[in-house]
């Protein structure tokens, strides 16, 4: 069995990204780095979808939204918001399709290229890594696990500054990207302006205090030879304010825990899935609940899911709103800045919710 990391002449040492490996090779098993301990694999009962509920972003009665909204967020910390009336969102299929092919488009290309199409920004901002391997040195420790993917980022400021440095391939990738980054933030902010309405602070409260560092994410789970014992990305909560996914109509992979159960968030056509960040759960001291979420593999075909993230400015400090702190509900743990949490975030996962913010899992 081929493993990732062998150094024999017929595998080139130097395509780290996944799915470029699997051009190459053919693995008829999961090689050993990648087979997640018993307790992550995803062998768990599944329960229907149908408990996620579905929120009409379109609708004309504000106050009901809202409070639909709320009761999702706080029940299950993630949401559906259908696309029900596509003139109120701006945000039409046909840009959803074109933003998911150029995506699958990128991943497609030769690693070199992905690579060169990364290290325009002079601050190293734009990333493509495979798995864990967020640092491009990093040595895998005994007992690491990877996961099943490969990730593409980088910052989308609305104000499209640093659109120099974007990918000029494939085609049409700053044209297509630039036009869905600028749709998301405008969905994102009337999110958040919802949210913030419903939990009782002014409607541009909540990024008027944390200020906002737009990001967009580009996941690839390659089609694996053994989903049961494989995660495309292991159980988290977002470090965002907010987070809008994209994923594909016809592929399964998300999944959401709730009460200890796993709940696919199978695709619903036109619609995003929406997610309350964790930095959004420190901020509103848990009025709002990140939703804990999971991605899958599975062996038939690839899946590309397309993630706009709504971070914090670097400096904002991450802590309670003192509009949610009072006697009944004191503020715990450490106070840091976003780029402190983020680098740690990165490092340690959720690791951090315990051990900064006394958070128990
Ligand atoms: C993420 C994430 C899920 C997916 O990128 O944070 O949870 O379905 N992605 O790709
Ligand atoms: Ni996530």
């Amino acid at each position: 069995m081929e493993t990732l990391n062998n150094n024999n002449n017929s595998d080139n040492s130097e395509i780290k990204l996944l799915a470029n490996r699997l051009d190459i090779h053919r693995y008829s098993e999961v090689p050993k780095y990648y087979v997640q301990p018993q307790e992550s694999r995803p062998d768990k009962v599944m329960v229907k979808n149908d408990s996620i509920p579905i929120i009409n972003l379109g609708g004309h009665d504000r106050a009901h939204i809202i409070n639909q909204l709320l009761k999702a967020s706080q029940e299950y910390g993630l949401f559906q918001a259908i696309i029900l009336y596509v003139i109120n969102h701006g945000v039409s299929k046909k840009l959803m399709d074109e933003t998911l092919n150029v995506f699958k488009e990128f991943h497609a290309m030769p690693a070199e290229e992905k690579k060169i199409q990364c290290s325009k920004d002079p601050d190293g901002k734009f990333k493509i890594y495979t798995s864990t391997n967020y640092f491009p040195n990093k040595i895998r420790k005994d007992g690491e696990v990877e996961c099943w993917k490969d990730t593409f980022l980088h910052p989308c400021p609305t104000s499209a500054e640093n659109m120099n440095y974007w990918p000029d391939k494939p085609h049409k990738y700053r044209e297509i990207v630039g036009e869905y980054t600028r749709e998301l933030h405008a969905l994102a902010h009337k999110i958040l302006e919802l949210l913030g309405e419903g939990l009782g602070v002014a409607p541009k409260y909540i990024y008027n205090k944390m200020g906002e560092d737009p990001t967009i994410v580009a996941q690839h789970y390659p089609a694996c030879p053994d989903p049961s014992v494989t995660l495309g990305i292991p159980k988290h909560r977002d470090p965002s304010l907010v987070t809008i996914l994209l994923q594909e109509e016809q592929v399964q992979g998300l999944h959401l825990e709730k009460d200890g159960q796993w709940i696919a968030v199978d695709p619903i056509p036109n619609a995003f899935v929406v997610n309350i960040g964790f930095i959004l759960q420190l901020m509103t001291n848990g009025k709002v609940v990140g939703g804990i979420h999971r991605a899958v593999t599975n062996s038939k075909t690839a899946r590309t899911s397309v993630v706009y993230l709504i971070y914090p400015s670097p400096k904002a400090i991450i802590k309670p709103a003192e509009e949610f702190v009072n006697e009944k509900t004191p503020t715990l743990g450490k106070f840091m800045n976003f780029e402190d949490f983020h680098a740690y975030y990165v490092k340690n996962g959720m690791k951090i919710e315990e051990e900064y913010f006394k958070i128990k899992p």
